[in-house]
């Protein structure tokens, strides 16, 4: 991306250097996009890019745990995500649950809590089984927290919170007067979570695709043409580094800040 082409023959310690370790952001979302075309640029079949997709999460988790991050979400599939093709959409449940039962032990060597969003109960049951196992197997961990958004939109979420503060509205439990901001970050799958500060996006795509739609509203976005199998840890540094230069004003002006 412009600003540090010039930093292409740099290896990644020294870039990695560059980053203000005071001024990292706490939470980072990322839209793992391309695959799919990665793989047919190759002449191989999208499963193929899936598959280096894999890589390119293992490098990024490792990278994020570095670097001190707290939170790294990762939107893995979502809810439109159900209408491929059956092949491809059992393709990328199969490699969900291999990666899972592979990388436990590699998350908890490096004290890696992992968490999911999104509606579980779309999931076939030994995904559904593999990722409690994954949830439970690295519950004690205290470094970075992986979350897997999976079969996931912002829509659905929202709706979901929707109903649950309209049951404990019909209950009695809750005062419509009393419903504000908390109330319905509280009812997100996201309500453990600050909100991310950068939100990152592969393969040159400029839309949101109905990720995290509510806590994205002050998010910094980062939009790279560099598909998601191709994106690694010096990656993720040169986005940090862009991140670095914004001005983060939530509606005030510079002076007041
Ligand atoms: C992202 O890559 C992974 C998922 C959505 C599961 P794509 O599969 O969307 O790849 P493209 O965007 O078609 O290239
Ligand atoms: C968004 O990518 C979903 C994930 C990366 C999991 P898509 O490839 O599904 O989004 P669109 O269809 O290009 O908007
Ligand atoms: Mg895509």
């Amino acid at each position: 991306m412009g600003t540090f082409a010039a930093h292409w023959i740099t290896p990644m310690s020294s870039l990695s250097a560059l980053i203000n370790k005071e001024r990292l952001p706490r939470h980072i979302a990322i839209i793992m996009d391309g695959n799919g075309r990665w793989a047919k640029e190759k002449g191989e079949d999208r499963l193929y890019g899936h598959y280096q997709g894999v890589e390119s999460v293992r490098d990024i988790v490792e990278g994020a745990a570095e670097l001190g991050i707290e939170y790294l979400t990762l939107y893995a599939f979502s809810t439109e995500n159900w209408d491929r093709p059956a092949d491809e959409v059992s393709g990328l449940m199969e490699l969900l649950v291999t990666t899972i039962r592979k990388e436990v032990s590699t998350l908890n060597k490096n004290n890696i809590r992992l968490h999911v969003i999104g509606d579980l109960n779309m999931l076939p049951e030994h995904a559904r089984n593999e990722l409690q196992e994954g949830l439970d197997m690295t519950a004690a961990n205290t470094g970075l927290n992986l979350v897997m958004a999976l079969s996931y939109s912002g829509r659905w979420e929202l709706l979901e919170a929707v109903r649950n503060i309209a049951k404990a509205v019909k209950s009695g439990e809750l005062d419509p007067a009393e419903i504000d901001e908390q109330t319905l970050q509280n009812n997100l799958s996201t309500h453990a979570f600050p909100d991310p500060e950068l939100m990152i996006r592969t393969s040159g795509e400029y839309r949101i695709s109905n990720f995290l739609l509510y806590q994205l509203a002050y998010a910094e976005l980062y939009f790279t043409d560099v598909c998601w199998p191709d994106f690694r840890k010096k990656n993720l540094v040169e986005a940090l580094l862009d991140y670095q230069q914004r001005e983060r004003r939530f509606g005030k002006i510079s002076e007041q800040l």
